[in-house]
């Protein structure tokens, strides 16, 4: 596995241990730094929820998951981490519960020899997130003075951290608000919002794409782009998490725009940092989205576009369309697919149209970054081909394919000017010959390190949120209008190619 220096030694405590993440995603990828050599010797991760459970219940339940979804799995180097598990049964939103908390932590910090370091990582339901934060600072988890911590090992204090899931809040108000509650407990600096879009491996290599090359950054402006695309289209549907995508944090926009799209398009386009300690990074992106304006409510409709899938046909299977699956309501105004203009306001990016899109049960499973380049300024070739010419574009896959393509014209061989686009194609699992880190493991040893780069800071989310807020409001104002279908399997509402038409640009989909 690809990733270098090993995390702090520490006791990781999941508030949520029972839920999905946990399995899927939390444990396979620590399981993944374990077979790594990226976990010390001195760690462990204690489990919280509600329901009973014994250590070994816990290890037994979370095995297969491993099995499944670990880059690799042997039984052997499974026992081995499997003895670093162990589960306590508890409320975290109960005052009461917290003297067996702190008294199983005490004791597992003793048994692994992780010190006074403690992760604390909630990936619980987001209504909980606020009484936990409230209980562990109320129960002194958190060292006065302390959770502050240095990208230099040996200026280190013990740290006890907080990592916090998504959804963050599900409008601005909200957001500020656990903004706020987080800020009484913890510092700036002991707060990791994760994002897992940007432990993506291609995300964080456009910064190296961009920084590290002396060839793109002269191009990197508005005299030579045209336009930017990010999609992020999915081929399911909401399967089976139909409850929580109709509640008032779910739909397309918050989902996906608010979150990770936002912070895909600001590594695209932000400024070098000065440097690329944590802070340089992610006050370069702060920068990006507060030069974004919101949209007038009048201006809504012009430059966002919501849908929802019917029923369609994927492969050769029919499928239902949104509101027939299960958990959401039949008359649900929820959007599965969102789609954004907006603009960056500064000297380098001022007049360049940025598209965001996500969609669920759309026609390809795709997350890509398209940069559009401007046409030559005389064609040469106007007898021969000028008519179809194609501007060149940066493509950069960020799933699946990972890897970053540049398209330009060629001359076809033999007699005559005949001229096709073709493409320099860089290859990430061709390239390096292995598959990229999963998000998860990247993001989870970054926090076990101290390192936030790749998580967000508060005014990155609030900057998020006040970008998409007017058309969150206008959205639910109008409610009485129908909601544009496209059918599953398709591209999206006819109405989302009508947005980048008025620029005469359209969406860069795949056949
Ligand atoms: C999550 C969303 O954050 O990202 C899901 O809540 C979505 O709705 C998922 O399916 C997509 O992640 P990925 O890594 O599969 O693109």
């Amino acid at each position: 596995m690809p990733l270098n220096d090993r995390a702090d030694p520490c006791l990781a405590v999941i508030f949520g241990a029972s839920g999905d993440l946990t399995k899927r995603k939390l444990i396979p990828a620590l399981y993944d730094l374990h077979c790594g050599g990226l976990l010390p010797d001195q760690f462990a991760v204690m489990g919280i929820s509600r329901s009973a459970m014994s250590d070994d219940e816990f290890r037994t339940r979370l095995r297969g998951f491993a099995e499944q979804f670990a880059a690799e799995f042997s039984a052997e180097t499974w026992d081995a981490f499997a003895k670093g598990l162990h589960y306590h049964a508890a409320d975290s939103t109960k005052p009461d519960h917290y003297a067996g908390i702190k008294q199983r932590m005490a004791e597992l910090a003793k048994t692994h020899g992780t010190g006074e370091n403690a992760l604390l990582y909630l990936s619980m339901a987001p209504h909980l997130y606020e009484p936990t934060i409230e209980q562990i600072g109320a129960h002194g988890m958190v060292v006065e003075g302390k959770s502050w911590c240095s990208i230099d090992r040996d200026k280190r204090a013990p740290w006890q951290r907080i990592v916090i899931e998504k959804p963050f809040g599900n409008d601005l108000d909200s957001a500020t608000h656990l903004n706020r509650v987080l800020g009484r407990v913890f510092e700036e600096e002991a707060i990791y919002r994760i994002d897992h879009y940007m432990g993506k491996e291609i995300v964080q290599n456009l910064l190296v794409f961009r920084f590290a090359n002396a060839i793109f950054e002269p191009i990197w402006n508005r005299n030579y782009i045209d336009h930017i695309q990010v999609t992020a289209a999915e081929t399911v549907g909401v399967e089976g998490r139909g409850g929580y995508y109709d509640s008032p944090s779910g739909g397309a926009m918050r989902d996906m725009v608010a979150s990770h799209l936002l912070q895909v398009m600001a590594a695209v386009v932000m400024e070098p940092p000065n440097t690329m300690i944590p802070d340089d990074i992610r006050r370069e992106k702060i920068k990006v989205l507060s030069a974004i304006p919101q949209p007038l409510p009048m201006e809504v409709e012009q430059f966002a576009v919501r849908g929802q899938y019917g029923a369609g046909r994927k492969g050769d299977k029919d499928v239902p369309g949104y509101l027939e699956e299960e958990g959401v309501s039949p008359d649900s105004h929820t959007e599965t697919y969102a789609a954004m203009q907006v603009s960056v306001q500064t000297w380098r990016w001022e007049g360049v149209p940025i598209y965001l899109r996500s969609g669920k049960s759309m026609a390809k499973k795709t997350t890509e970054i398209v940069v559009g380049f401007k046409p030559t300024p005389h064609c040469l070739f106007h007898e021969q081909a000028c008519k179809i010419l194609n501007p060149n574009q940066i493509v950069i896959n960020v799933q699946p394919n990972e890897g970053i393509r540049l398209r330009f014209e060629g001359k076809v061989p033999g007699s005559g000017m005949n001229i096709k686009d073709v493409e320099m194609d860089f290859d990430y699992v061709k390239q390096f010959n292995t598959k990229p880190p999963d998000a998860y493991a990247t993001l989870l040893l970054d926090a076990m390190r101290g390192d936030q780069t790749l998580y967000k800071h508060r005014d990155e989310i609030e900057q998020a949120w006040r970008i998409v807020q007017p058309v969150l409001d206008h959205w639910q104002a109008h409610n009485e209008k129908p909601v544009p279908k496209y059918a599953a399997g398709s591209w999206g509402p006819a109405e989302s190619d009508a947005l980048l038409k008025r620029n005469r640009d359209h969406w860069h989909n795949h056949s």
